[in-house]
């Protein structure tokens, strides 16, 4: 599945406050989650309603529901946690799973050091989070450790991507539908994003 990016202009514009290194931690998380919430709604244009009756202050009506116990995200630590409030506004319901990782950085590889799912998992839709798709190794052990679990359908949503992380996910991964706000240009030789913006769970945490 080809990756789907978010081309609003008011993204971009996000964009380009959170790129700048001279946006602080407060400003730099909100608008984390601000994106974060426009891609979920993106990820929920194919989602499957539910029609049930209801009464407005004027009249009896059939309205379309979300049934929200079909879901569940999965933000990789930190960074992705950094992006689950402007989900969870979106869709209280959802139950949360979390995935520690982090990049060793000589072999760029993640290392995984958390793993914790809602017992019945299997039976949700999965969104994963990240805000930075690079190499693409951290989404790629994810999602597989999702699949070994029983999961069946998958999302990935990530900020910033990389043409050479897409590439992998979209290949190792064929069946998961992933949602950016924007492809960069490259890789650079320390396998950050350029132009980026840096590390960002350092920037949603405000550790450098
Ligand atoms: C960052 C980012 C991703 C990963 C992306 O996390 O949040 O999880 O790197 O890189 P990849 O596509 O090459 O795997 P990091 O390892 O810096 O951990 P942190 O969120 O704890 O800072
Ligand atoms: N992880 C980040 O936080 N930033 C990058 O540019 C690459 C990986």
């Amino acid at each position: 599945m080809k990756a789907i990016v978010l081309e609003n202009p008011l993204i971009k514009h996000k964009l380009s406050i959170i790129r700048d290194k001279n946006t602080g931690t407060k400003e730099f998380r909100e608008i984390i989650g601000e994106i974060a919430t426009f891609l979920c709604y993106e990820a929920m244009s194919d989602a499957v309603l539910e029609e049930t009756e209801i009464e407005t202050p004027i009249c009896k009506t059939k309205v379309q529901k979300l049934n929200e116990d079909k879901y569940a995200f999965v933000p990789i630590l930190r960074a992705g946690t950094g992006m689950l409030d402007g989900l969870v506004k979106s869709i209280p319901n959802a139950k949360i799973g979390h995935v520690g990782l982090y990049r060793n950085e000589e072999t760029l590889k993640p290392v995984r050091y958390y793993y914790k799912m809602p017992k019945d998992i299997a039976n949700r839709e999965v969104i994963v989070l990240d805000p930075m798709l690079a190499t693409g190794g951290s989404a790629i052990d994810t999602i597989t450790m999702l699949k070994e679990d029983g999961v069946k359908k998958i999302k990935f949503l990530c900020i910033i991507s990389a043409p050479e992380g897409l590439k992998k996910l979209e290949e190792v991964h064929p069946d998961v539908q992933i949602y950016t706000a924007s492809i960069d240009e490259k890789l650079n030789d320390i396998g950050y994003i350029v132009p980026g913006l840096g590390d960002a769970g350092d920037r949603v945490f405000g550790t450098k």
